[in-house]
């Protein structure tokens, strides 16, 4: 639970666009299994621009607004990562570029932050969750340490875009309990 009674908000992103996204089909989980003391929050990575230091100059587009105040509502962060070509996407890069700004003002900063991935293959986007934590340890983002949620085969595991696989979602559960445990902690409530 969160300051005060209220649950605990966190905001999951996924780095994919796509409408059948196994990614962001595991932010809705996420949602079902959290606990009642925790409310997930999805916010689509949908519209906002490639990160260009001129339009920057000339004020954050409307997207980027929201896009880093949802972060600063936000208790914690879930992060879903896909992985393409051993690494981060674009999309998910760029959104983190955008939120990084300005230096030293990040919305990001001292967010407490849990990272899961799904994809076809049997890496389960391990490395693209490795890129994640190298760029937000850059930003001072406090990164759940454990435990991992390496979701491989996922093609498997959902069914019209929710995920039935009840070990997966077991693992998921305890991945939102720990952000949670974590973000008290980090925030020195214990
Ligand atoms: C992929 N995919 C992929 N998967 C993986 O495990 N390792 C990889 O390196 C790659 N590389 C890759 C590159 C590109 C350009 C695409 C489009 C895809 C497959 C990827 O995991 C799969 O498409 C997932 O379903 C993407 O995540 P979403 O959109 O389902 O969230």
């Amino acid at each position: 639970m969160s300051e005060g009674d209220r649950p605990l908000r966190v905001l999951g992103f996924a780095g994919s666009l796509r409408a059948g996204s196994l990614n962001a089909a595991l932010l809705r989980a996420a949602a079902e299994v959290a606990p009642p003391t925790v409310t997930v929050e999805i916010f689509s990575l949908e519209g906002i621009p490639l990160f260009n230091e001129d339009v920057e100059r000339g004020g954050d587009p409307d997207r980027v607004v929201e896009w880093k105040s949802a972060i600063a509502r936000a208790d914690a962060l879930l992060v879903a990562s896909p992985e393409y070509n051993f690494g981060i996407t674009g999309v998910l890069k760029n959104a983190i570029d955008w939120a990084s700004r300005p230096p030293g003002k990040s919305a990001l900063a001292g967010k407490p932050t849990a990272i899961v991935g799904a994809s076809p293959g049997a890496g389960g986007t391990r490395l693209s969750q490795a890129m994640v934590r190298q760029v937000l340890t850059a930003l001072g983002v406090p990164l759940l340490p454990l435990p991992l949620f390496l979701l491989g085969a996922a093609s498997d595991k959902f069914q019209d875009g929710r995920l039935t696989d009840e070990r997966s979602r077991d693992l998921l559960r305890r991945v939102v309990s720990a952000l949670e445990s974590w973000a008290i902690r980090v925030r020195g409530g214990a």
